[in-house]
C-alpha cells in the first residue's frame, strides 16, 4: 500500500510503499478516500516535536475518512462497508491518573496528558496519510450518509477543534464572536459562529482573504485586535492562528468578561501577556480548546452534512502531497488541503 512519509522529519513529504496493514483486536482497517492536511501534520513533518515520534516510518494524519474494509476480533460496532471518519485520540492507557480523572476517549481531551501507552493517530501510531489506515473501532465516527468523504475529512480535526473552541467560549445570545487566523480551523470557526447566529468578526493578516471570508458569513473582517476594538470588540475570541501570540495581540478587542479561546498549537513561539495585561480588572478568561469530546464531533459533522457549514477544500492526488504541504506552509491553501489516497 502507498503512504506518505517524511524521511528524517526534514519537511519533504514523499509517497512510499509500505507493508499492508491488518486489524488487531478492537481495530478496523479503513480504505482512506480523503485525508485532510492539518497544520499539525506540517509541524510533525518539520520535526517540531523533536523528530522522535515512535513510528517507523512516520506516517502523519488525523483527518482520514473512508470505508471500513476489515474488522478485528471483538469489534461489534463497525462492519465492513461502514463510512467512517477517524480522529486523533484512538486509545489511551485508561490506568494513569490523567485517564482516571478525565476518561478522555469520551470526554475528549487531546490525550497528551496520558502517562501510559497512548494511541494517537500520526503521533504515536501511524496516521491517515496512506491508502489504508488502522484505527481503534471505538475512536471512529459514522459519517452522515449525505456527507462526502472530501467534505468530512476537514471536520475530523479542523472542524472538531473549531466547534469545540466555540463551545468552550460559551457565547451567549446576542454576544459577538471573533476568529483570529483564517485557515483550516478559522474558516470553519467563522462559519460555525455565523450559523449559530452570532455577530461574527474575522481577524486576518491577509488582505486578499477579505472577500472570501465575508462570503463565508463573517459580518466584519478586520486586520488586528486594535481594529477589532474599533468595530465594537468581541465577547469571545477564537484563536486559530498558527502563532499563539496572535491571541495576545487580539486582546485589545476582547470585551470585559470576555473569553479568549486558544486553539493554536505553537511549539516554539511565545505566549506572553506582557506587564500591562488588564485581564484581572476586566475579568477576562483564557481557555484552551482541542478535540473536546466525540459528541461535539457529531454536532460538527451534522452542521456540515445539513449544508449550514461547508468546508472550502483544495484537493490533491496522493502523489502531489509534498506540493500541498508546501502551499499550506506558505499560507496559500484556501482553506483546507485534502489528499485523495
Ligand atoms: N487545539 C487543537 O486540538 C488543534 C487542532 C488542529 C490544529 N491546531 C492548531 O491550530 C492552528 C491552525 O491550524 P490550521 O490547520 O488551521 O492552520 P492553517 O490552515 O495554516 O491556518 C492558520 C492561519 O493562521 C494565520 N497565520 C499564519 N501564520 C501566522 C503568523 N505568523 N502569525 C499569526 N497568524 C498566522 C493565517 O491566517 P490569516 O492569513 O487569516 O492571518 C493562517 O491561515 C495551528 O497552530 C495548529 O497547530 C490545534
Ligand atoms: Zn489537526
Ligand atoms: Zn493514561
Amino acid at each position: 500500500m502507498r503512504a506518505a512519509t517524511v524521511p528524517g522529519f526534514a519537511g519533504r513529504w514523499e509517497l512510499i510503499e509500505v507493508p499492508m496493514v491488518s486489524a488487531g483486536p478492537g481495530q478496523v482497517v479503513i480504505r482512506v478516500r480523503a485525508s485532510g492536511l492539518c497544520h499539525n501534520d506540517v509541524l510533525c513533518g518539520d520535526g517540531a516535536f523533536g523528530g522522535r515520534l515512535p513510528m517507523n516510518p512516520p506516517i502523519f494524519g488525523h483527518e482520514a475518512a473512508g470505508e471500513v474494509v476489515e474488522v478485528g476480533a471483538g469489534v461489534t460496532t463497525r462492519k465492513v462497508g461502514d463510512r467512517v471518519g477517524t480522529t486523533w485520540v484512538q486509545a489511551l492507557c485508561g490506568r494513569c491518573d490523567y485517564c482516571r480523572r478525565t476518561n478522555p476517549p469520551l470526554t475528549g481531551m487531546a490525550g497528551t496528558g496520558c502517562r501510559g501507552p497512548a494511541a494517537l493517530s500520526g503521533l504515536t501510531v501511524q496516521g491517515g496519510h496512506a491508502e489504508y489506515f488502522v484505527a481503534t473501532a471505538a475512536s471512529t465516527v459514522l459519517l452522515p450518509d449525505e456527507l462526502s468523504f472530501d467534505l468530512a475529512a476537514p471536520v475530523l480535526c479542523a472542524g472538531y477543534t473549531a466547534w469545540s473552541a466555540l463551545r468552550a467560549g460559551r457565547p451567549q445570545p446576542g454576544e459577538r464572536v471573533a476568529v483570529v487566523g483564517i485557515g483550516g480551523l478559522g474558516h470553519l470557526a467563522v462559519q460555525f459562529a455565523s450559523a449559530c447566529g452570532y455577530q461574527t468578526i474575522a481577524v486576518t493578516r491577509t488582505p486578499d482573504k477579505h472577500e472570501l471570508i465575508s462570503s463565508l458569513g463573517a459580518d466584519q473582517v478586520v486586520a488586528d485586535g486594535k481594529q477589532l476594538a474599533e468595530v465594537g470588540g468581541a465577547d469571545v475570541i477564537l484563536v486559530t492562528a498558527t502563532a499563539a501570540q496572535a491571541g495576545v495581540e487580539a486582546l485589545p478587542g476582547l470585551r470585559d468578561e470576555g473569553r479568549l479561546v486558544m486553539a493554536s498549537i505553537d511549539p516554539s513561539g511565545p505566549f506572553n501577556l506582557g506587564t500591562n495585561s488588564q485581564l484581572w480588572a476586566r475579568r477576562q478568561q483564557i481557555i484552551g480548546a482541542s478535540h473536546d469530546g466525540l459528541p461535539y464531533l457529531a454536532e460538527a459533522l451534522d452542521l456540515v452534512a445539513t449544508g449550514r457549514v461547508t468546508p472550502m477544500i483544495e484537493q490533491f492526488p496522493a502523489d502531489r502531497v509534498n506540493e500541498a504541504v508546501g502551499l499550506l506552509r506558505d499560507g496559500r491553501i484556501r482553506f483546507r488541503a485534502v489528499i485523495n489516497y
